[in-house]
């Protein structure tokens, strides 16, 4: 691992490394940031959105919490949301779980993790939907394997619920969502859904734009 210190002198040889090959490299990034994509992911730091996908310096929007949650009453996630999708005018919207997450397999035991607890309780939820289906497999690690996928999937229906993105689509035909899990055991991304801004959605949860002048 690295210390603190060693992390500072790695910045300037990365530095250094960037202005030998372009001068202006910085005083152009500084200008603005027009990124295409928000990447929601888990904070485990062996996932790090902008190493596994090669994007660079002004190419990804990051939020980043335990488990990948879009959790419709957390002002951080929404106001990221809002942002991305209001000024930055994203495109995609990728959420990223991945296989071995460890804030999915605490919300699968009955432990008591104090303040964690409160923020798993929604992967609880996430178990309690899809009960059936993970109770029908044997396996203990499949079945956690399944989870993640499933956690991910409800993370970005999740998404789709909010009038953020509900207006987005019905305004702009954009953003597009996406649903990705990361192996950290063969550093793959797995592609496993795409909502486009025509998806039908249930009923309870869609927002009437049709005769609705506050947009
Ligand atoms: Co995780």
């Amino acid at each position: 691992m690295q210390s603190y210190k060693e992390l500072l002198a790695a910045n300037q040889v990365w530095v250094a490394e960037k202005l030998k090959v372009d001068p202006g490299y910085f005083k152009n990034i500084a200008k603005e940031q027009r990124p295409e994509c928000l990447w929601i992911g888990c904070s485990d730091s062996r996932v790090p959105a902008e190493t596994i996908t090669g994007a660079r310096p002004g190419e990804l929007f990051v939020h980043r919490n335990i488990a990948n949650l879009v959790v419709h009453t957390d002002f951080n996630l929404l106001s990221v949301l809002q942002f991305a999708v209001e000024y930055l005018e994203v495109r995609e919207i990728i959420v990223c779980g991945h296989y071995g997450c460890t804030g999915v397999q605490a919300a699968l035991t009955n432990r008591r993790f104090g303040l964690l607890n409160q923020w798993l309780r929604s992967i609880k939820d996430v178990y309690r939907l899809h009960r059936e289906e993970l109770q029908a497999i044997p396996d203990p690690i499949a079945q956690a394997r399944r989870m993640v996928e499933l956690n991910v999937l409800e993370q970005v229906h999740n998404l789709a619920r909010t009038s953020i993105v509900q207006r987005a689509w019905h305004l702009h035909r954009r953003p597009q969502l996406h649903a990705w899990v990361y192996g950290l055991d063969t550093g793959l991304l797995r592609d496993i859904l795409t909502l486009d801004p025509d998806a039908k959605l249930d009923d309870v949860f869609t927002f009437n734009f049709r005769d609705d002048s506050n947009l």
